[in-house]
């Protein structure tokens, strides 16, 4: 049986004070979902005050992104160590806008993910397809290529992964549930291709546009063990119903 897995991701919005007053609504709303694993990614600017806030909690946290070096001369980047250091447990790399606005490949994600799991860093490793690879017939070809290149070498262990049509995020169009269950058999097809049977007890998220009113019947889905979500997650009584999907 896979644990259902739901996470915020907050992207680039709220400053310290915003987030733990979202924190301190939040945590007693969802202090007895016990069937859930829970996890909000805030900023890096906010890592520390959440990482105290969640100290002990049922609500674990994670970092938006990271630098595959140890330490050294990278002016604006964070290494796992320090992320780790803050309390958090997990990391979400190969986010599409990273890949989309920040250049970042899948040799180079490949490098994080490595980097992230030798620290001790959990990943939640993002992978989906464009509207035009969707469209022009690629989309197979793009996700098969994301996992293969992305998680090269890399094993099952502390691994989550997130389907995100790129089409579906910030939009408001969600993807079917159908369309959803088609990606994420596929995506573990794939996986069953390098993992082998480690396949089946590793979480596939949906993320794009994930709401309180869809994510029950996206959940429904066999192969959808949990969901990544963006702009329904900034209000806790939004996030709240979202955990509490069933
Ligand atoms: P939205 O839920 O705002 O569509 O964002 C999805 C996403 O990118 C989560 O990582």
């Amino acid at each position: 049986m896979r644990r259902p897995f739901i996470s915020a991701n907050w992207k680039m919005y709220k400053t310290t004070g915003e987030t733990r007053d979202f924190i301190n609504a939040f945590l007693p709303a969802v202090k007895s979902v016990s069937d859930v694993d829970i996890v909000l990614a805030p900023p890096f600017t906010s890592l520390a005050a959440a990482g105290e806030l969640l100290k002990g909690t049922n609500v674990d946290l994670s970092a938006q992104n990271m630098y595959f070096e140890a330490e050294g001369a990278y002016t604006g980047e964070i290494s796992a160590k320090m992320i780790l250091d803050l309390g958090s447990k997990y990391v979400i790399l190969g986010h599409s806008e990273r890949r989309q606005y920040f250049g970042e490949t899948d040799e180079f994600l490949n490098k994080k993910v490595k980097a992230a799991r030798a620290a001790g860093l959990s990943v939640i490793f993002c992978i989906g397809e464009t509207l035009d690879e969707r469209n022009s017939g690629k989309m197979f070809d793009i996700i098969k290529r994301q996992v293969v290149g992305g998680l090269k070498d890399v094993d099952t262990n502390g691994l989550v992964i997130a389907y995100e049509p790129v089409w579906a995020i910030g939009t408001g169009v969600t993807a079917t549930p159908e369309q959803a269950q088609e990606a994420h058999k596929f995506v573990r097809d794939q996986l069953r291709n390098v993992y082998g049977d480690k396949a089946d007890d590793l979480r596939i998220l949906y993320g794009g546009s994930v709401k309180p009113d869809n994510v029950k019947e996206l959940m429904a889905k066999p192969d959808v063990d949990g969901a990544l979500v963006g702009g329904a997650s900034l209000k806790p009584d939004s996030f709240e119903k979202i955990v509490k999907f069933r």
